[in-house]
Order: structure tokens, then sequence, then C-alpha cells
């Protein structure tokens, strides 16, 4: 028998009590041990719910109850998550997290004390909800140089960019719907600035590249400037827009960005609608893999948190090696990538035509049907820098969006 305890029961927390009571005979037999919730920590009551029989709200009662051999912190945010798990640590007490925030500012540090004393810190659903990709990264690809990771990573932006699409809605209208579904985290700010996606893609770009990636030195930007006009024309041209978290190594330069990108229908990306994630990993030996499923959700994220109590079960005093050091990643201005990119202005293409490519280029304008008094450009590929000061010196802007 083993003893976990369950840090919060809220959507996940319940999640993860609702997968283990719902399929512990296969769980059991997976762990080689019988798993059970000896404990779920939580500041609020829930009568009239079987939890209330195992609910504590004094944390030190997990702490000091040497039966308790996994916690699983599932509460969000870093306060007082890290604390929890930090002490739970030093007190030989594998830990096995969902939390993002937690995982991309303390992964290292937690790896290190989890390292030393052999026990196990997992963050399987800090990623991609239900979808492995943290073990993928840490065993299954282990043979190549991964060249680039680029995943929708946040459920929420892909339902609402779906939604635009799909029905031609504005933003708020859709981020509106995505709410009322409960996809959108408390603050739907995390979600549609693009936060949750660039702490997503800081945990997975550390994982791949071995050193500390810092999220706040990842460009991010969201999807709450991208209107159902610019949706229009995407669509015009055959692209999808898609929020995309990436991170490439190209030589020795390592860049991270998070932004909105028009996406081409040859991409597998591009398929990936609704609340589902992806992730498309290119490693210098296996070619391209992807990731699909269900990147957002109670039972989905519970499922993965569960899959790490199985594995943390099986490895009870024996450490799971993954390459996460503290060192730091020094990653390159975002300035310096180059590509292309979409432009939309007041003006017909005729008008136009001329004062654009003095500026940009060669460049191929799109007429979409119903706006008659703008038009949009493609830009030939350049440097971020560069594109972004001949942006500022056109007149008449509407918006613009990179090429994948
Ligand atoms: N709000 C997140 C999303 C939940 O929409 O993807 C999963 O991290």
């Amino acid at each position: 028998m083993v003893n976990i305890a369950v840090l919060g029961y809220g959507t996940v927390g319940s999640g993860v009590v609702e997968v283990i009571r719902t399929n512990s005979e296969s769980i059991n037999k997976n762990a080689g041990h019988d798993i059970r919730i000896k404990y779920v920590l939580d500041l609020r009551d829930f009568p009239g719910d079987p939890v209330e029989e195992i609910l504590v709200h004094d944390f030190d009662v997990i702490l000091k109850d040497p039966e308790v051999k996994i916690v699983v912190e599932v509460m969000g945010g870093v306060e007082p998550a890290y604390t929890f798990v930090k002490k739970s640590l030093l007190a030989g007490k594998s830990v096995c997290t969902s939390n993002k925030e937690l995982v991309a500012k303390h992964g290292p540090e937690l790896l290190e004390i989890a390292r030393q004393k052999d026990l196990n810190f997992l963050f399987e659903a800090s990623v991609g909800g239900g979808i492995p990709i943290i073990r993928p990264l840490n065993s299954s690809l282990t043979a190549d140089e991964i060249l680039e990771i680029t995943g929708i990573l946040n459920g929420t932006t892909n339902y609402i960019l779906s939604q635009m699409s799909a029905e031609g809605r504005e933003f708020d209208e859709a981020l509106k719907t995505a709410q009322e579904l409960g996809y959108a985290e408390r603050n739907p700010e995390a979600d549609v600035e693009g936060y949750d996606a660039c702490r997503k893609i800081a945990i997975l770009s550390s994982l791949a590249f071995g050193d500390h990636v810092d999220y706040e030195e990842i460009y991010t930007e969201g999807i709450s400037k991208i209107t159902a006009a610019d949706i229009a024309y995407a669509k015009q041209m055959g692209y999808a827009v898609k929020l995309l978290a990436s991170s490439k190594r190209e030589d020795e330069n390592y860049y991270a960005m998070v932004a909105p990108f028009l996406v081409p229908p040859t991409h597998p990306l591009f398929a990936v609608n609704d609340v589902f994630n992806a992730i498309f990993v290119k490693g210098n030996v296996f070619g391209d893999v992807m990731f699909y499923g269900s990147g957002a959700g109670k039972l989905p994220t519970a499922s993965a948190v569960v899959s790490d109590v199985v594995d943390a079960t099986k490895h009870l005093h024996c450490n799971i090696m993954s390459f996460w050091s503290s060192r730091k990643l020094e990653l390159t201005k975002v300035d310096k990538a180059t590509r292309r990119f979409f432009v939309r202005v007041r003006g017909s293409a005729d008008a136009n035509r001329d004062k654009v490519r003095a500026l940009y280029g060669d460049v191929d304008f799109v007429e979409a049907e119903g706006f008659s008094d703008e038009c949009g450009f493609v830009t030939p590929a350049m440097t971020e820098a560069d594109f972004h000061s001949k942006y500022e010196s056109t007149e008449g802007t509407l918006n613009r969006i990179r090429l994948l």
C-alpha cells in the first residue's frame, strides 16, 4: 500500500480523486502497489462529499505523517504551492504536480532536491493537459538533438480562435463562451495574453535543451488583438490563425516566443481545433513527431497527474533522471529571427501598391471579400527588427500577423 495526499480539491484535485477511485484496479496493477488517498488538503469544507472523511485543513498533518510517500500538488499558483512542495521533498516525499507556474519558476531547484534525496518531482500535467509530452521528452526522444518544439499549448485560446474562424465571431464574444464552458483560467489574461503558453514552452524548452529557459525572457504576444477581419483574410488565403508557442535551435542560437501565427494547411498544427492542444517536435534524427490530445479540462489533466503517481510509486526510492540544469540558457533576441509577415492596411491594393512595395519589397497583395476600404499583403522574409521598423513607418496599419 502506498499512501498519497492531494493538495487542493479544485477542478484538477477532484479529478485526481475521481480517476483514482474509478480506475483503481488498473491503476494499482500498473503501479504494482495499492494506491490509497490518505488525505485531501483544502481550506474549504465540502459537506456531503465523501472527501470530507479524509479532508484536512493543515498541511503539517500531511508533512508530519511518515506514511504519506507521495504528495500531489494541484493547487496552482506559486505560493503556497512552492513552500509545500519543497517541504514535502525535503521530508522524503515524492511530488507530482500539474502546476506550470511552479515548474517554470522553480523546476531546476525542485528536481535537484528530488535527485539528491532519491525521490521524484514529476509534472506531466503541467504542459498539454492529458497529452504525454514531458515523459516522451525525458525518455523516448533522448537519442536526438531537439531542433524545434512548436505547440498549440493553450486550449482556451485555441477554442476562441476556432470559434472566431467557424462562426465569424469577434474575440470578446468567443472569450465569453470559453469562460462559460469553464476552459479559461480564473484570470483570462493568463490565457489570452499568452502567459500560460509562455510558461509551458519554457518548461518544454528547458527539458529539450537541458538548461533553464527563463519564461520572463520569452517574447510573448497574445490573441486579444486578433479580429474577425484578420481571420477572414487568413481564411481567404487558406491559412489558420493559431497561438503558437515555439522554441528553436539554429546552430548555437536558441529562439523562443509565443505569438499568433498564420499556419499553412500543409503544417500538421493547421488542423488542431477547439480546445485540443498539439506539440510538434523536430529532432535531428527522428525528423518530425506530433503529440495531439485534450490539452485542458478536469479529467484529461487528472489522468496525467495520476500517471505521475503511478510512475512515482514504481520508483519510490529511485530518481528518474531528467535533464534540466539550473544554468541559464541565453536566448537570442527575437529581433534577429527571420520570417514573412501578413499586414492589413487601410485603402485598396491599388492605392497602397507603390508605397508598400517601395518599403517592403516584392509583397503579395490580398483583397478579402466584404472588405472594400482596406487590403492585406504578405511581405518577403525579413528579420523581426527590419519588419517592425518598416511597419512603424507604414500609414494606416490595422494589424500584422507572423507567418509560420
Ligand atoms: N487554461 C489552460 C488552457 C488550462 O486553456 O489550456 C490548462 O493549462
